[in-house]
């Protein structure tokens, strides 16, 4: 934990449009609202952090295991709908030695009276998404940080909701982004930063994951998350793709997405999983979905970058967020990894080992071993919960804050707007107020 480190020092860490965009109405400027940016705005520095965690489901739980791995940390209150999964998410911590938490879990509204109590820093919200942002708000509110699960927000107007109340509230709204902590996407961070791909001139990523067996199942995301497919077509989930891009090319600290454009494929993969798994009379048959298996989102930044960005959540296929980033020197593209540099002796990408010893990233050195033996997504979960915590504590500001969060979590419902203009180009709100030019 030692070591202090702002987020423009993390991010050097090792190394140091012209086109007229059509005007559609999904992404109002609103206008500000008197309070100051808390672009830059340091946490107020504290040795213990203390957690209220709203849904121990299973990324909840998940979330409870490797913040609470750091020895500063405790957690003092759980909520979830579920009497029994707050009840067993405390029994675990209490096996590990640990307080156990106040409970929370008498109806839809108990965060409510999580987030009044005096002994909490930092709100974790891992519930549905369409509870993200009135949560988030509820803690800003009542005077806590609130660390929110991606998509932190699925409309523009919670986007604004977030970014006004964090400027109203001084509170910061932190988006729980952990692909931007892992392996790979930091040691790429600390080669853009090293400047050896040269400018950058544009890059790709996506959420590319088989979740068939997951939005059928009759519990966990089962429950909710196939809803979303019934009233949206376009990205429901761009940020794990899209977080680490933005902070390869400086989103929001530089540069900004500018506008975007794009398409949906035809729907047929969910109704073909179902008619093979799901028995004829069970009432899911009768469902029907409106969002395109596959997602093409093109993203323009104002520096002129673009941006791919997929979403396919419903096709047989091998996990996939391409995670690739180009410019006038070189190109990475992951899964596999691999990389090409400029005046390389064949015109063949090349394996990344021969990189790590100079550019593995420092969290990576410090925290790489717990965050393998904790397993979460492959260390990265701790890895992000280590730096939010390290950012508390040193009382520095997040990595990642809420006009991130609004930015990132933004191509859900422009996406779905240009979907349904015939992928019309569609501006993106610029959620810093013209701050992203500092
Ligand atoms: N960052 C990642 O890698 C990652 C991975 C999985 C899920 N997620 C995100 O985490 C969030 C939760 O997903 P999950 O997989 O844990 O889903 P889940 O269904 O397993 O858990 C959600 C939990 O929220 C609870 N809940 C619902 N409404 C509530 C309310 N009003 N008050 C309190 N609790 C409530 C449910 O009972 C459930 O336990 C989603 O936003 C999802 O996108 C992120």
């Amino acid at each position: 934990m030692e070591g202090k480190a702002s987020r423009r020092d993390w991010l050097r860490i090792a190394s140091l449009g012209g086109m007229a965009v059509a005007q559609v109405s999904a992404a109002p400027q609103q206008p500000a609202r008197g309070a100051a940016s808390v672009s830059g705005m340091k946490f107020e520095p504290r040795d213990i952090v203390r957690l209220g965690v709203i849904g121990v489901g299973g990324r909840g739980n998940s979330l409870v295991d490797n913040f609470s791995a750091i020895p500063q940390v405790r957690v003092t209150a759980l909520c979830d709908v579920v009497p029994d999964k707050v009840a067993r998410t405390q029994a675990r911590l209490e096996r590990k030695g640990k307080q156990p938490p106040a409970l929370y879990s008498n109806g839809d509204h108990a965060f409510e009276d999580l987030v009044k109590r005096d002994d909490i820093d930092l709100v974790l919200v891992a519930t549905p998404w369409t509870w993200h942002v009135p949560m988030a708000l509820a803690a800003m509110k009542a005077g806590k940080h609130v660390a929110v699960e991606v998509p932190a927000a699925r409309t523009i107007d919670e986007c604004w909701q977030l970014v006004n109340n964090s400027e109203a509230t001084r509170r910061h709204c932190v988006q729980l982004e952990n692909c931007c902590y892992g392996y790979n996407e930091l040691m790429v961070l600390n080669m853009v930063r090293a400047g050896l791909f040269g400018e950058l001139s544009h890059g790709a990523c996506a959420y590319n994951h088989d979740l068939r067996s997951v939005l059928f199942s009759n519990q966990g995301e089962g429950l909710w998350r196939r809803f979303e497919h019934f009233n949206r077509n376009g990205n429901l989930y761009p940020t794990h793709g899209l977080g680490p891009v933005a902070h390869y090319m400086d989103i929001n600290r530089g540069d900004r997405f500018e506008y975007l454009v794009s398409m949906s494929s035809l729907v047929a993969s969910l109704p073909a999983y179902r008619r093979e798994h799901i028995p004829p009379d069970d009432p899911r048959q009768k469902e029907v979905y409106k969002c395109g298996d596959l997602n093409v989102s093109l993203i323009r930044t104002v520096k002129g970058r673009v941006i791919q960005l997929e979403h396919n959540v419903s096709s047989p296929q091998p996990y996939d967020r391409i995670n690739l980033i180009a410019g006038t020197k070189g190109i990475f593209r992951d899964y596999p990894p691999r990389i090409y540099v400029d005046g390389s002796k064949k015109e063949e990408f090349e394996s990344i080992d021969g990189y790590k010893a100079q550019f593995e990233h420092p969290y990576w050195k410090q925290t790489g071993e717990l965050a393998r033996e904790l397993g979460g997504h492959g260390g990265m979960d701790f890895v992000m919960a280590y730096r939010l915590i390290q950012c508390i504590r040193e009382g520095t500001a997040p990595d990642i804050d809420v006009y991130d969060a609004a930015a990132w979590s933004a191509p859900g419902p422009l996406s779905e707007v240009s979907v349904a203009k015939g992928s019309a180009p569609v501006p993106f709100p610029d959620f810093t107020r013209g701050r992203w030019k500092a």
